[in-house]
């Protein structure tokens, strides 16, 4: 057994408004403020940080980007640097599938990511998982594997790392990898830390994210190598998101 505290972060997308959003911050928090031992993110979009991060200022509820420049601020139109993030989040997302296979993001992109957002005193959430395709040829662990090395090339802030496995036919399918296929890949996952950084890899938490519901949060966590779930759909909903708290609460 371990005593790495559980992590449950919502993952918003590019879904809500300044509005909707910060109401449903507000929720969550009225919702999950009493619940302790684990570690609640919620990652809106980028215009509604302000809002949100006054909304959950001295709360138990951390506030992550979903994405991060790697460079200073200059001329990269469109792009967020961490400066801009001072002050508004404790997090962020790097290497999500998504911005991988619709921005392509390489994990070169993603390692120089990560440490940009540790440098500037972020805990990075690095997202890291196989599509479908290499699942079907029995590969997924030696890519997943491979895939995470990348990401890491040069990273050297383990306190500030955070993983996440999430298979890309288990996001936004409904259908979610057993409990047994998550492990092993989480498994996996901190094997590559222990090859990196030996002492990091029992305190470093992995998550496994695609299709996490209150229905198969509790079997996940029961998991030797699950510290909680980076979640997509189900951290829209106020009362859904919080029951995914719940379970992986110590009280
Ligand atoms: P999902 O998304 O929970 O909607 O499957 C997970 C993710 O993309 O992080």
């Amino acid at each position: 057994m371990t005593d790495r505290t559980p992590v449950i972060a919502g993952n918003w997308k590019m879904n809500t408004d300044v509005e909707s959003g910060t109401k449903l911050a507000e929720e969550i928090l009225a919702l999950s403020a009493s619940a302790s031992g684990v570690e609640k993110i919620v990652c809106p979009p980028f215009i509604s940080l302000t809002s949100i991060s006054q909304v959950l200022a001295g709360s138990s509820v951390r506030v992550g980007a979903q994405n991060v420049s790697a460079n200073g601020n200059g001329a990269f139109t469109g792009e967020v640097s961490t400066s801009m993030l001072n002050g508004l989040v404790s997090h962020a997302i790097v290497g999500h599938s998504e911005r991988r296979a619709m921005n392509g993001e390489t994990s070169a992109d993603v390692a120089s990511k990560a440490i940009a957002a540790v440098d500037a005193g972020l805990v990075a959430i690095l997202c890291v998982g196989e599509d479908l395709g290499v699942r079907k040829t029995g590969e997924a662990a030696a890519f997943v594997s491979a895939q995470l090395e990348e990401s890491l090339a040069g990273f050297s802030q383990w306190d500030s790392l955070i993983i996440a496995y999430e298979p890309v036919w288990a996001i936004g399918t409904g259908e979610a990898a057993t409990s047994d296929q998550a492990q092993e890949m989480t498994a996996v996952c901190r094997d590559v830390v222990r090859k990196l950084a030996p002492d990091a890899a029992d305190s470093v938490r992995v998550l496994y994210g695609g299709s996490v519901n209150s229905g198969n949060i509790s079997e996940l966590l029961t998991q030797p190598d699950i510290d909680g779930a980076l979640v997509g759909g189900a951290s829209l909903k106020a009362d859904e998101f919080s029951k995914l708290i719940a379970a992986a609460s110590s009280n």
